[in-house]
């Protein structure tokens, strides 16, 4: 897609290539002398010569094994077997460095969200949206972790024995993002991890790098040296060595499972590697015959196409009821072909595709469907330009097409009838995936034994309405490949975290000895201070 610079409104403009030559290691801002990587965005813009192609937003440090391991090497030294300045920190303190780097981040809103725009094609309106989200999910994880605190400030006695029982943390965890929120959920991933007392090593993911580079210094200046540590460059190179050494404590990651699954491979001891994944998903959307079609289409083209089905959670399938299906093709087409592809600051639905092979990859399951016998419904679907396919609705798809097995994460739309509802009930059951599906009816003697089975299928089942994260302190999880652990803003903290306690004989001496304990406030873990 082209943007001709006169047009580019001029606080979205990239003036000049970002030569981002920095990285954090042990609380210093380092410069990085060796080789770099060239950062483009799929928006064609024009050069000297008026020709037109992608636009280099600028680079980013391309660092290799031994800067890995000396990222590796400063989150070991900051966590130092669980006696570091940070997983010893009393929350009141660790909470008050999360305050701060809140508010140095929010400064940062501009610069991230005109990045978002450029790096990953993300529109205006949902860039911004990320932004501010991921703000308020800091903010609530700060809430969230006094309420455990506080719920934690107190002794038990059970069975003769005293017990003061507080989550504590784990250890090293490695943070991997996805490119399709490389700001929202790396750090639903990297703020639960340090704020519960691990320390971390973040690498951006392949699209949505620049925009770390505004947050370097605010991590720097909230946080102790080695709490956080951020590298760039390709996850074979700084993720494959740092899981050799059999150091990290936590793989979080949300992408896909081959990834997860190789790194978790390359760890030498298994047992000691928990495991924070939100993998891949083909979330369907089953449409009963007394679905209220107006409302159904309109929910099925967010599910379907918000950020062109670049979401882990977007509908990947739609089976509709034989008797409303030649009716819901009709609108549903109709709904499709009136969307407008544009750039990101002109707030459509469709936007330029980040990733320079993926037009040709939805050109591709679009082609392999219709060899296997499947018709392109809508006028304008399969469209190509150079940073994009225009979404195609496919009918009737069958289970040896492409489109119908691999989670095609772009805008194509295959679509399945049935008449037993026990179809798509199979398939679910035989899918390795098992995210969120979206049911659309209204007769509830349907719908009540329908969400029965669904819900131990999937671990989310959204009525008349697609499916999606959000709200973020509802739980997000997966069964099968699609995840593992479940984050939202409380779970995360938890899945962060252990259950650590100091444990008594229910005796004058042990008695004693707790009471002055706490009224010596010497230790951080034993206490029954009450945060507000
Ligand atoms: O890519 C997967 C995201 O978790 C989806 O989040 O439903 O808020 O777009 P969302």
């Amino acid at each position: 897609m082209k943007a001709t610079y006169s047009t580019i409104p001029k606080e979205y403009a990239i003036e000049n290539p970002i030569a981002h030559s920095t990285y954090l290691t042990g609380g210093q801002i380092n410069t990085w002398t060796g080789s770099i990587a060239e950062v483009y965005s799929s928006i064609q813009t024009e050069n000297k010569d008026g020709q037109y192609g992608p636009t280099l937003l600028g680079t980013v440090p391309d660092m290799d094994e031994a800067a890995a391991l000396e990222a590796l090497a400063a989150a070991d030294k900051a966590y130092d077997k669980g006696q570091g300045k940070w997983p010893t920190m009393k929350v009141a303190d660790r909470i008050a460095c999360m305050q701060r780097f809140v508010d140095f981040m929010k400064l940062e809103r501009e610069k991230v969200v005109k990045l978002l725009m450029w790096e990953i094609g993300k529109n205006l309106n949902d860039s911004q949206k990320e932004f501010d989200r991921t703000v308020d999910y800091i903010n609530d994880t700060i809430s969230a972790y006094k309420e455990i605190d506080r719920n934690s400030a107190k002794f038990h006695n059970e069975g003769g024995v005293n017990a003061h029982i507080r989550r504590g943390p784990i250890g090293i965890v490695l943070c991997l993002g996805p490119y399709n929120y490389p700001l929202n959920e790396t750090f639903c991933l990297l703020i639960p991890a340090i704020m519960m007392g691990n320390t971390a090593i973040f690498k951006p993911a392949k699209h949505g790098v620049l925009l770390i580079a505004p947050l370097l210094e605010a991590f720097q200046k909230s946080f102790p040296p080695g709490v956080v540590n951020i590298v760039f460059g390709r996850g074979r190179t700084i993720a494959s060595p740092i899981m050799k050494t059999g150091l990290v404590d936590v793989l979080a990651l949300i992408g896909h499972s081959s990834s997860a699954i190789s790194l978790q491979d390359l760890h030498p001891y298994k047992n000691r590697l928990r495991l924070v994944l939100g993998l891949e998903a083909k979330n369907p959307g089953i449409i009963l015959p007394d679905a209220d079609l107006d409302q159904t289409v309109a929910e099925c083209i967010s599910g379907t196409l918000s950020y062109n089905g670049q979401r882990c959670t977007a509908l990947k399938v739609l089976y509709v009821h034989e008797d409303i299906r030649e009716e819901f093709l009709e609108k549903f087409t109709k709904a499709v072909d009136a969307l407008h592809v544009g750039l990101p600051w002109e707030n459509t639905l469709l936007t330029p595709l980040p990733e320079p092979n993926k037009p040709t990859y939805i050109k591709d399951l679009i082609n392999d469907a219709i060899d296997k016998g499947a018709a392109i419904m809508n006028k304008r679907g399969g469209e190509v330009s150079e940073s994009y396919c225009f979404p195609a609705v496919l009918y009737p798809v069958s289970a040896d097409m492409k489109v119908y097995e691999e989670e095609q994460f772009g805008p194509v739309i295959p679509v399945l009838s049935f008449t037993d509802i026990q179809q798509p009930l199979d398939d679910m059951s035989s899918s390795s995936y098992g995210q969120q599906v979206s049911l659309f009816g209204k007769d509830v003697t349907k719908l009540a034994p329908l969400i029965d089975t669904l819900v131990n299928l999937v671990c989310r089942v959204n009525l008349n309405s697609s499916c999606q994260r959000g709200p973020d302190v509802y739980p997000f999880t997966g069964r099968k490949n699609s995840a593992v652990s479940t984050l939202s803003v409380h779970d995360a903290l938890r899945s962060f975290s252990i259950r650590t306690f100091l444990a008594s004989k229910d005796n004058e001496t042990n008695n004693a000895i707790l009471e002055r304990l706490m009224a010596s406030k010497k230790s951080k873990f034993i206490n029954t201070d009450y945060i507000l």
